[in-house]
């Protein structure tokens, strides 16, 4: 069984046990009943098959099993981990594991943010992202090869499966840039195929929360703010918005912050929207200061960040990204065409 069948068979086998958890048992029909045996079986002797080389003491859920020891058992193969130790947080598009560092790693605690597959075949709006990106592969280097772009650009599973793994190369490939440049980012260790393993925020007993979970003091949020402000002027700087900056994704640790969550990442110079997702990202970061007491204008300071790295705001929106459907949107559309 290949690893992309494996990821369908964890996935349709998790829908199925959501519906059997909602309906009625006697409901369900006995073809999918048989099915699901089938997928649970397959399942079943891959783990067995991984679990010979690599166990862990994290108890996971039935069929999460078998997917962390597909996603992980090259990082253990590799020395990276030694051991999976808890879930830190289970999230729609990843789930993050505490694990132990192995003889690679140099931190006894690492992060391993494993992506699922279901949700990345899905990336509703990756499109505003991919634009001016270049699409990259498991190793994080460039596409080049005309067939595998052309793949990328079509909804087949083949192109969704070139464009997953590109999402998750960004996301490691900004923190390697950007730990190397000094930024608050955790420390990036490796990337295997729908893993990333970084340096973990947080101690044994507890993850860091993310700073929209955290109250701070005036004099404190003042300093964190010009702290998160310097960052994403250095990312500026390494020509990267993050494109999903906000409270949520900052963690707080012993008084400091790091950022996380980057595959979105977008290139100020050639995406169109670039100016508009960096004043998002200002105002959202704004938005969360300013309740802990900070004052501060989140279009000024976008505007002088913005500018001062030579680039131009552009008001306009462009229309590949706004949807008819949406009268918020086709009212930019005629205010921007002075309808
Ligand atoms: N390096 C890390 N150390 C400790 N905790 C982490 C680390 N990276 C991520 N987390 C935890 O996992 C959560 C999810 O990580 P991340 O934001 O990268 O993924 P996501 O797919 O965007 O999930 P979500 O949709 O919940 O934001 C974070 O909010 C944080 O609680
Ligand atoms: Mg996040």
């Amino acid at each position: 069984m290949s690893k992309n069948q494996l990821f369908e068979y964890f996935d349709e086998l998790d829908d199925q046990e959501g519906a059997l958890a909602e309906s009625d048992h006697k409901r369900v029909s006995v073809r999918r009943e048989s099915k699901k045996r089938d997928n649970e079986a397959r399942l079943f002797i891959r783990a067995q098959e991984f679990s010979r080389d690599f166990q862990f003491t994290y108890k996971a859920a039935r069929f999460e099993e078998a997917w962390l020891l597909d996603s992980l058992a090259e990082l253990a193969d590799l020395e990276w981990i030694s051991d999976v130790l808890r879930k830190v947080k289970g999230g729609k598009e990843a789930s993050v594991y505490l694990c132990k560092g192995g003889r690679a790693a140099d931190s006894p605690l690492v992060a391993a943010k494993i992506y699922r597959p279901r949700t990345l075949r899905n990336l509703k709006n990756d499109q505003q992202y991919r634009t001016g990106r270049a699409d990259l592969d498991g190793s994080g280097a460039v596409i080049l090869d005309d067939r595998t772009l052309r793949a990328a650009k079509k909804r087949t599973e083949y192109g969704e499966e070139v464009r997953h793994q590109s999402w998750i190369a960004y996301e490691f490939l900004t923190l390697e840039t950007l730990y190397a440049a000094g930024a608050d980012v955790p420390k990036p260790y490796a990337m295997q195929r729908n893993a990333i393993l970084m340096g973990y925020v947080g101690d044994f007993a507890s993850a860091a929360p993310p700073l929209s979970a955290v109250n701070l003091g005036v004099a404190e949020a003042r300093s964190l703010f010009e702290r998160a402000l310097s960052n994403m002027d250095l990312m500026l700087k390494h020509e990267r918005i993050h494109g999903d900056l906000s409270a949520y994704n900052i963690l707080y640790w012993n008084g400091a912050i790091k950022l996380i969550d980057f595959p979105q990442v977008v290139p100020p110079e050639a995406n169109p929207q670039a100016w508009n997702i960096f004043l998002r990202d200002m105002t959202r970061v704004c938005d969360y200061f300013s309740a802990q007491g900070v004052h501060c204008d989140s279009y000024k300071l976008a505007v002088n960040m913005w500018t001062s790295h030579g680039y131009k705001v552009v008001k306009e929106v462009d229309p590949a990204f706004l949807d008819a459907e949406k009268p918020e949107d086709r009212r930019a559309w005629s205010k921007q065409n002075k309808f």
